[in-house]
């Protein structure tokens, strides 16, 4: 580090910032009272909780809890580090960021040419901002033209153009002191081996900046105007651009939008203007590369849905295969992948051209979640009338599963392929847990499955079912903390929180209270319980965001139920006895039902 900033700056400095101007530039806040509210940008949420004070300079949202001063804002909105958050607000107000304490002269070095690479950069990008408006770049405004791309959009992105010669980048830079071997580390000269001269990288091709999430440009792409090769040229690895990770058009999306709560993956640069020039902006490109890990996770750190959208030819199905196995092991809770295929020879640009915006729109609706790819992909060519086809199509399904990690889609998509395959669900998880070798595991099962067609219909009553249910009810729970309103869903009975897990009592206990139709607010819910216990573990649910967005909450609700009602351990009379009891004996009032049924445990108790 180049330093500690002294605390006595940070303090001046957010005495002298103001927090709803910080946070209103991001999210939209309306005037209430004293304070400033709006919809919470840290979880989805239909009515506001988010609200900011002036007086107290902090923000809070009741839903889920997200609060802290303008340097917090900063660092979990624009995922800023400290030193950066502080250094933005410090530029806001014209100050210069002291440091103090010894220093590491290596960090020092690193930090200094950091800096230097991102002038470098915004330098190289306004000078092709500068030559697109010049008369020798006549050609490349037609084209932009001829693409359909309006000055609006154009400016977004901040579109330029590489003049038509060996040297003008090179002689701009130059001019302002930028060593040659600068600019050729950053990628926009390139050097010739053997000579050791150095040349433009993009010359005649309109440029595209690659940004981060925060608007600092990290390198180029570059489109020739005519139909010579390459098509698109990309600025090479360098110290600050990594192909496999940057996503072209994150930080356009959220400057169009603010908030986002889904994203398109398209492949090319053209097909995110397009998008955009037709008003939609949820749209990132990879940089002429397979997805990779890193790209998801980063959108799933901002979103909880992502859509891959593809050619419908055979290369396009092939890169969604990889697409499904690269994403598999993120697949948590909450989070959703669906696939998008394109009719033949088509994309994403010459689509919303051809169809127009809402056409678009609505394929994205209907693109296949990531389960029905999985399964139609597998039942690929195979008539599933054989046995042998039928073990191939389930061992293939089996090998993604074990890919994902638990959770409903795990548990879902295993019941799906028992229905649809006839083998018991329990053949499949134990077969999982044993890590039985791939290739044989799902044979072993379908062969299995002939002799063992009498068994108890799917229940994973191992000690596995159990530990996950640890999880479970606490994601029901969690569900019901921020949407009180989905209690209408749940059945008249609550005997589905009947489980061994800790979080059941508590369950049955905020389902009834809701039932009761009182407290449909988590303010007022959490109030009810502040204090205990119990509030604590209730305020840590409610501190999580739950990542699914607020329509597909009642389906996720829904299925744990079901989940829960197949996955019920069957209980002896004595165990049934004791815990009714127990629940009487707390202070809770039984129904009929329950009485009737305490009465019939004890008589068959005594016999
Ligand atoms: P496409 O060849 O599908 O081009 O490449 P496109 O996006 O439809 O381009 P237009 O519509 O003809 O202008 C998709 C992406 O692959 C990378 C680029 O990122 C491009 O946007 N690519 C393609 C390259 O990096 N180099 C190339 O030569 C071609
Ligand atoms: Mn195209």
């Amino acid at each position: 580090m180049a330093g500690q900033i002294p605390q006595r700056f940070i303090d001046d400095l957010l005495a002298r910032v103001d927090v709803v101007e910080v946070v209103g530039e991001r999210v939209t806040l309306k005037k209430s009272g004293r304070n400033h509210s709006g919809l919470c940008p840290f979880h989805q949420e239909k009515s506001p909780s988010f609200t900011v004070s002036g007086d107290k300079q902090f923000y809070h949202c009741f839903g889920c809890g997200a609060n802290g001063n303008a340097l917090r804002f900063l660092m979990e909105y624009d995922k800023m580090r400290f030193p950066e958050a502080v250094e933005y607000l410090a530029s806001r107000l014209g100050l210069e960021v002291p440091r103090e304490g010894a220093d590491d002269p290596r960090a020092q070095a690193r930090e200094r040419k950091h800096k230097e690479a991102v002038n470098l950069l915004e330098l190289a990008g306004s000078f092709f901002r500068e030559r697109l408006k010049m008369p020798e770049a006549n050609q490349a405004r037609g084209y932009l033209e001829k693409r359909g791309l309006s000055a609006e959009v154009q400016q977004l992105f901040g579109v330029g153009y590489a003049p038509d010669a060996w040297d003008g980048l090179k002689r701009h830079l130059g001019e302002r002191g930028i060593a040659e071997a600068t600019q050729v580390e950053y990628g926009l000269l390139v050097q010739h081996e053997e000579s050791g001269r150095t040349y433009d990288r993009f010359r005649d091709r309109v440029v595209f900046p690659i940004r981060d999430l925060r608007g600092r440009t990290l390198g180029f792409g570059g489109r020739v105007l005519g139909d010579a090769k390459p098509k698109y040229l990309n600025s090479p690895e360098t110290p600050v651009f990594h192909k496999g990770r940057e996503l072209y058009g994150l930080y356009e999306a959220r400057q169009a939008l603010g908030r986002l709560d889904r994203l398109l993956i398209v492949e090319g640069y053209m097909d995110v203007l397009a998008l955009a020039q037709f008003g939609i902006h949820n749209v990132v490109a990879t940089l002429g590369t397979a997805t990779t890990e890193d790209h998801l996770a980063r959108l799933f750190r901002l979103v909880p849905d992502v859509v891959f959208c593809f050619d419908g030819d055979r290369a396009g199905r092939q890169a969604a295969v990889k697409a499904m196995e690269t994403v598999l092991p993120l697949m948590i809770d909450g989070r959703q992948a669906r696939f998008l295929f394109l009719p033949e020879g088509e994309d994403p640009d010459t689509i919303v051209r051809g169809e127009g915006a809402a056409a678009f729109e609505e394929r994205v609706e209907c693109a296949s979640p990531l389960s029905e790819f999985l399964f139609e992909q597998a039942a690929q060519g195979r008539d599933l009338g054989h046995l042998e086809e039928r073990e191939r199509y389930a061992t293939q399904v089996l090998t993604a599963v074990d890919r994902l990690p638990e959770g409903v889609l795990k548990s879902i998509l295993l019941t799906e392929l028992s229905r649809r395959t006839g083998v018991d669900v329990a053949r499949f998880q134990s077969l999982l847990e044993k890590g039985a070798e791939k290739a044989g595991m799902a044979a072993d099962a379908t062969n299995r499955a002939t002799v063992q067609s009498n068994d108890p219909p799917a229940v994973a009553g191992t000690s596995r079912a159990g530990k996950l249910a640890l999880d479970q009810m606490g994601r029901t729970l969690q569900l019901l903390v921020h949407e009180p309103g989905l209690v209408e869903r749940l059945p008249d009975s609550d005997d589905w929180c009947d489980q061994d897990d800790p979080d059941a009592s508590l369950c049955r206990e905020v389902v009834k209270l809701l039932k009761a139709g009182r407290y449909r607010n988590s303010q007022v819910l959490l109030a009810h319980f502040l204090g205990t216990p119990e509030g604590e573990r209730l305020a840590a649910l409610a501190s999580q965001a739950p990542l699914v967005p607020a329509g597909l909450r009642g389906t996720e609700l829904d299925n744990w139920v079901a989940y829960f009602q197949r996955h019920q351990r069957k209980r002896s009379p004595r165990e049934a006895y004791d815990s009714l009891l127990e629940r009487a004996r707390n202070g809770e009032a039984l129904s009929k039902e329950e009485r009737q049924h305490l009465m019939q445990l004890l008589a068959e108790l005594k016999k």
